[in-house]
């Protein structure tokens, strides 16, 4: 079996086609949908990951803002920045780019975000809505990004067996945490698990997210698996590389995602999709509010 090759940048371009669609009704309303990116600090990667955000929005039509802070800002003045973005009406959704210098506390300040714009969906709010099923809050983009890869490709998740390797808060929880809401059996494994391979063995779905080059090697999939690679690391001679032998496990898997191409242009695209959700909703709040004063 050679498995289908899922094409992330495909995928992406449909979503952010059939979104550019709700942005062009909202700004029929007057409603330019606006996103606020704050980075603080050199990291080249926040850098890069940072640009494929305005590149993005400016393609579906939002509007897009990048808020530079030099490397020792302190705590306070990105905080008031918060708060004035958090009353700004032209700014539906705001999220500070991780990693951020280790001076900085991150959950005061990604706890500082309107819980109304917490586009990436690291405030506590969304991530205890996520934990009790929820239905109106943010999932984090990359875990998003997944989900989203499953349902296009038409992979069944009800009822399998789910091993997701790796268990961060950005990716690994939120992740296990969304596929459980979709009645899958989801197990939670990382990098310090005693033999891996005997939990990747039995997954229908494997998701990996342990930014380990490499980790999972054919003899550990199951056949017919669908294998989901979320890792991106950077190999001694230059070249890009996921989490999974790409080679090897795709004559054994169903469905493999490639690095790049796979999941990547899905985080982008699913902060494009919150954050338009975000301004809907606004709407939908001055809407009620004009409804009731009048
Ligand atoms: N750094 C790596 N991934 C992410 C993400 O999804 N959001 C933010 N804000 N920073 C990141």
């Amino acid at each position: 079996m050679t498995a289908k090759i899922i094409d992330g940048n495909a995928v992406a371009r449909h979503v952010r086609g059939e979104w550019k669609k709700r942005v062009e009704a909202l700004k029929v309303r007057g409603i330019t949908p606006g996103l606020s990116v704050i980075i603080i600090g050199n990291n080249p990667a926040s850098r890069v990951y940072v640009r494929n955000k305005v590149k993005a929005c400016a393609e579906v039509g939002l509007h897009s803002e990048v808020h530079e802070f030099p490397v020792d800002a302190g705590e306070q003045v990105i905080l008031e920045r918060i708060e004035e973005l958090n009353r700004n009406p032209a700014i539906h959704g705001i999220l500070v780019q991780l990693p951020m210098p280790p001076h900085l506390e991150a959950r005061r300040l990604l706890g500082a975000i309107s819980i109304d714009k917490d586009v990436d969906g690291f405030h506590l709010y969304n991530v205890g809505g996520l934990v009790v099923g929820e239905n109106n809050i943010f999932p984090p983009c990359t875990p998003y990004g997944v989900q989203c890869l499953l349902e296009y490709e038409n992979i069944p998740i009800e009822g399998q067996n789910v091993v997701v390797v790796g268990a961060s808060n950005i990716v690994g929880k939120p992740m296990a945490l969304m596929l459980m809401a979709k009645d899958a059996t989801v197990s939670i494994c990382h990098i310090k698990t005693r033999d891996l391979a005997q939990f990747t063995i039995l997954a229908d779905i494997l998701i990996v997210a342990a930014g380990c080059p490499r980790l999972i090697t054919a003899p550990m999939v199951k056949r017919g698996a669908a294998v989901i690679d979320v890792g991106i690391n950077r190999l001694a001679d230059g070249t890009l590389a996921g989490d999974v032998d790409f080679d090897g496990v795709k004559e054994k898997a169903s469905f493999i995602t490639p690095v790049p191409g796979g999941v990547g242009p899905m985080t982008v695209t699913m902060l494009i999709c919150n954050t338009v959700a975000a301004a809907e909703r606004n709407a939908a709040k001055q809407g009620e509010r004009v409804a009731v004063t009048s």
